[in-house]
């Protein structure tokens, strides 16, 4: 296993995720990530971030509204959500396949601006039937989908869920960033590829390179970019 690829959260070098069962093919993507966040303690994820400032400097330049939907895609359970309640946003959802990280973040958060949906990105259901959003903020999740399939399955969800006017904040893997992640292949971007494939109706805001530090010190390089529909 090369550096970059190995995904032991507790090692150094490892990738940026945990990783529950390296060896193993990964099949039931939903038991995956459950058992991710059953197994391990919140602040001990290798995708566990206290320094929300790149996703925020994004978000300033949005000057996206406090009542704005704000759909958090793979929120896992992160903090981004307890960050965007104390700013006073009120129209927040948390979305993932793992229940399991929906349900430690429901109860850190409550559910008084914050709606939860389960469901696969790749076979998206409830999320179909969601009302538009007016922003879409996806850190370290469509890199994992390595399949075109599934790539084509979250860009036709996306384009049809954001508002015209609204944003899209993509935080992934950059070019140089790991090739693993959790135990899984992951796909890395760049700011042209990630414009490529959402298409013509989305104009690049910002971007920026920033390399994440994981809890076990490892860095981890990710492309930031903000898009806005046109
Ligand atoms: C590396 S974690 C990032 C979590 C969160 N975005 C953060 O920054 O803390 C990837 C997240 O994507 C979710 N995920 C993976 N595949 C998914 C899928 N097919 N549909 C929905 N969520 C998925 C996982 O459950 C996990 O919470």
């Amino acid at each position: 296993m090369s550096e970059g690829d190995s995904c032991d959260i507790t090692a150094k070098n490892s990738c940026c995720c945990s990783n529950p069962n390296p060896e193993k093919e990964t099949t039931d993507l939903k038991a995956h990530w459950d058992k991710a966040y059953t197994n391990n303690p919140h602040e001990k994820l290798g995708w566990f971030e206290t320094d929300l400032s790149p996703t925020f400097k994004l978000l300033n330049i949005s000057k996206i509204a406090k009542n704005a939907r704000i759909i958090n895609i793979g929120a896992g359970s992160t903090v981004l959500i307890d960050e965007l309640l104390k700013l006073n946003y009120t129209q927040l959802i948390a979305t993932d396949i793992s229940a399991v990280a929906l349900d430690i973040l429901e109860k850190r958060v409550g559910n008084e601006h914050v709606s939860f949906i389960t469901d696969d990105l790749t076979n998206p259901t409830v999320l179909k039937d969601m009302d538009a959003v007016d922003m879409w903020i996806d850190r370290a999740v469509l890199h994992f989908f390595t399949e075109e399939k599934d790539q084509q399955t979250y860009f036709d969800l996306l384009r049809s869920k954001v508002s015209k006017g609204g944003f899209v904040l993509l935080a992934e893997f950059a070019l140089d960033g790991a090739k693993k992640c959790s135990g899984l292949d992951v796909c890395r971007y760049d700011t042209a590829m990630l414009s490529k494939k959402l298409g013509k109706d989305f104009e690049l805001q910002d971007s920026f390179e920033y390399t994440y530090t994981m809890p076990s010190g490892d860095l981890r390089p990710y492309i930031y970019t903000l898009f806005q529909k046109i």
